[in-house]
């Protein structure tokens, strides 16, 4: 039986990565492995509130695609953001990391809960593809340090070669 440690505010990064290894081990499924992904982050990274995925889906209006709410922990959020709207959009327009110390201060900032002040979003790409990011919300300004940022994307990396995303 697995089990996590504790959560930390300065987390034992390169200990994660041996736990997440092995959480994932065989398993292959992506709502499996994002469910389990984002329980695990949730579970051992200390304050935070929300922690989950927004995969590409085709627009439901238009033949654009848009972002649609994934597996995550934490309370209920908004179902559909489209690229290029608030942390998240920019995350997979840009195709790059957004670290932001204070959601209130980004330009288009969604506030699906209120409870959030810092945020990360990180973009899950493999082979070339875009296939959603992963948010990471806390209801602490300044949560998230470079150090988290290197962290959360060699996770991250771990969970995006264990998975097949189609
Ligand atoms: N704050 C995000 C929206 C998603 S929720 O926080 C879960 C954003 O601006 O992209």
């Amino acid at each position: 039986m697995f089990t996590s440690a504790t959560a930390s505010l300065h987390p034992d990064y390169p200990s994660l990565e041996l736990q997440l290894r092995s959480l994932l081990e065989g398993e292959h499924d992506l709502v499996a492995n994002a469910a389990q992904f984002s329980a695990f982050i949730f579970d051992t990274v200390a304050d935070l509130n929300w922690a989950g995925f927004y995969l590409v889906r085709p627009a439901q209006k238009g033949t654009t695609k848009e972002l649609l709410v994934g597996p995550f922990q934490g309370k209920v959020a908004c179902a559909r953001i489209p690229f290029g709207k608030g942390v998240c959009g920019a995350a997979a327009q840009d195709r790059r990391t957004y670290l932001v110390p204070d959601v209130h201060a980004f330009p288009g900032h969604i506030a699906c809960d209120s409870a959030s002040n810092s945020e990360i979003v990180i973009p899950v790409i493999k082979d070339g593809e875009l296939f959603g990011v992963f948010d990471i919300d806390s209801p602490s300004l300044n949560r998230f340090r470079l150090e988290d940022q290197a962290g959360l994307e060699k996770l991250l990396a771990v969970f995006v070669a264990a998975t097949k995303f189609s």
